[in-house]
């Protein structure tokens, strides 16, 4: 039998329709059956409808109800009519109203769901994921589906607004240096010959440049074989731009007017612009990392003077060998146990530093640390003076090399803002990380690395260093954090071979080596390449961001475990002798032992 084609969604009706004879489609959800009146909601994208079955209306109707199970597919005729005083439901747009079902058609019949499609938040992930067809089907899922189609949508027109054409790179490619392990596809036609799927489209998007594009974007899927976190997928998508003839300042006035739409029209909150801007060093002192969650205060200081002349062993030790001592204050932080303390330590020396210096200014007056005989009054003083703070509060101090007291308080900074629950609800902070270093030095190879990628540009004034004081040199490459997620990353790019060789000779990337990995692009940069820059947004970050979640899997349709497995598909998965002949490839024995 044909099935009936419904007239309206089960969101739509209200109490201006009574009287209508309707037409509704969708899913059965939460039946009730009171005393031979069966209630249902009837679902689908939109909302839900009441629909009432019941002998007095119909009861060839009511009858086919009673066999209607959870997630059914049905069909229903009915007369939309006021609910009767009392039963009126304000949470739902469609509260007002009920269809009393004068027909009823099942279209097709479901398994008992795993779990119910409601907006439950203690369901199991891995269930979720195994079955993503019906957790993608339930409303708070369908809402971050549709958010994500809104904002690229939104986007799109924003950027075509600009100049910009949206233009698509491959993605059977060459590496792409992002710094990730490359996923590989085996060529069938040329056997041992492999490309790579792209870490990004940093090297189209330059090359497109080179060939007069001038404002370039791209809701560009990347790939990434690297360790998975709650923000992190092996496939994400990043909104991708580059621009020809611009400074960082022209990018940014371009992404901050698109984060001042999206995030008024999608979130409804007033973002003020410019964005706020902090160097990199900077970055790295007062948070402890490079990417500030601004939320909160908690921000370190650096307290070398006070402890200039102190006694106490570890601190005279740390500042002969050129180290610092920095801390933080936490307000109330003096009811802290010492099982806590001991606990904080332990996070610090995961976080590589030697240890973790506690002062507690106890609510009595007292005073409790480990340091105490080397704390006199005056030290107490300026400590409290130059931290802000006194009593019930206390003070974490780490002594040791700069990048390891950044990273231990900056950490540490990060916890105690959880735990003393001092992350406010609905705040957005935006910050652009800027001047951050070219280089950094990698110390198990003994060799530099780019911080961002080999083709950033260093500031023109800081060229000079690369030969005398590589790790002094700036780049200009800029971060978009926002609440202390990386939203975002780019730079002003090389486009003059004479630096894009001296780069890669200090990053001890041969000639040989440099023309073999990126010989097209740097051809292309010898044919007029225009000065360049761009950005990429993290579109998945951001859409999570933007719906207050805590996992970028919950905006992503089909997303990966922390295993990189897709359990809905159960990929990645063996495949048959014959596709691994066409394409020359035989396991190792010990792999194929295994399966
Ligand atoms: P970058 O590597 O910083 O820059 O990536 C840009 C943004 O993409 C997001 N992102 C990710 N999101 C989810 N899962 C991942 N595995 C993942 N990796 C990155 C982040 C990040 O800020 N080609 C350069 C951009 C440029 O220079 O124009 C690039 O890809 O939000």
């Amino acid at each position: 039998m044909e099935f009936w084609k419904r007239d309206h969604m089960c969101g739509e009706l209200r109490s201006s329709d009574e009287g209508s004879e309707v037409v509704l489609s969708g899913w059965v959800r939460r039946r009730r059956d009171h005393g031979g009146v069966i209630f249902i909601d009837l679902c689908d994208r939109e909302g839900a409808t009441q629909i009432v079955f019941s002998p007095e209306i119909d009861q060839e109707a009511h009858k086919i109800a009673e066999g209607l199970r959870s997630e059914y597919v049905v069909a229903v005729k009915g007369l939309v009519r006021l609910r009767p005083e009392g039963t009126v439901n304000h949470k739902l747009p469609t509260g007002e109203i009920e269809v009393a079902a004068g027909s009823l058609q099942i279209i097709n019949r479901s398994l008992t769901p795993p779990f119910p499609i409601e907006d439950e938040e203690d369901l199991q992930e891995e269930i979720r994921l195994r079955y993503r067809y019906l957790d993608l089907r339930r409303p708070v899922m369908l809402k971050n589906l549709l958010l994500r189609h809104r904002v690229t949508g939104r986007v799109r027109e924003i950027l075509t607004e600009k100049g910009f054409w949206e233009i698509e790179t491959p993605i059977l490619t060459k590496s792409t240096p992002e710094g990730a392990r490359d996923y590989l596809v085996p060529s069938r036609v040329h056997p041992g010959k492999f490309y790579a799927l792209p870490q990004s489209p940093q090297l189209f998007k330059q090359m497109l440049m080179v060939a007069g594009v001038d404002k370039y974007f791209q809701i560009a899927r990347c790939l990434r074989d690297e360790d998975l976190r709650a923000d992190r997928q092996p496939e994400h998508t990043q909104i991708d731009m580059e621009m020809s003839f611009v400074s960082p300042e022209d990018i940014f006035l371009i992404v901050e007017d698109m984060i001042k739409k999206i995030f008024g029209e999608f979130v409804g909150i007033d973002v003020q612009l410019p964005l706020a801007r902090m160097p990199y060093p900077e970055a790295m002192l007062r948070y402890g990392s490079d990417k500030p969650d601004l939320r909160f205060g908690l921000e370190i200081q650096e307290l070398n003077e006070i402890f200039a002349e102190s006694e106490f062993r570890v601190f005279k030790q740390v500042l002969d060998d050129g180290g610092v001592i920095r801390g933080f204050a936490v307000p109330g932080g003096a009811r802290l146990s010492l099982k806590q303390l001991d606990d904080l330590t332990g996070f610090a020396q995961e976080a590589g530093a030697g240890g973790l210096l506690w002062i507690l200014f106890k609510e009595d007056g007292g005073l409790k640390s480990p340091m105490k005989k080397f704390l006199p009054e005056e030290t107490l003083n300026r400590i409290k003076e130059e931290l802000s703070c006194g009593t019930g509060d206390c003070v974490m101090m780490v002594a040791d090399r700069p990048e390891v007291a950044a990273e231990a308080l900056g950490r540490l900074r990060l916890r105690l803002a959880k735990e003393f629950d001092l992350i406010p609800k609905d705040s957005y902070k935006f910050l652009w990380v800027v001047d951050f270093p070219l280089l950094g030095y990698n110390e198990e190879e003994e060799r530099f690395d780019a911080v961002h990628h080999p083709f950033t540009s260093p500031y023109p004034e800081d060229i000079p260093l690369l030969d005398t004081d590589p790790l002094k040199v700036r780049s200009r490459a800029y971060d978009l954090v926002l609440n202390g997620t990386e939203l975002g990353g780019g730079s002003i790019r090389i486009h003059q071979d004479t630096v894009q060789e001296k780069m890669f000779e200090l990053l001890n990337i041969s000639r040989e080596e440099a023309r073999s990995r990126f010989g097209f692009l740097l051809e292309a940069l010898q044919y007029g390449a225009p000065p360049h820059g761009g950005i990429a947004l993290g579109l998945d970050r951001l859409l999570m961001l933007m719906g207050g979640l805590d996992s970028i899997r919950d905006v992503i349709t089909f997303p990966k475990t922390q295993k990189a497995i897709c359990l809905t598909t159960a990929s990645p998965s063996e495949v048959s002798p014959r596709q691994l002949k066409d394409l020359h490839i035989e396991l190792a024995p010990e792999v194929r032992k295994d399966q």
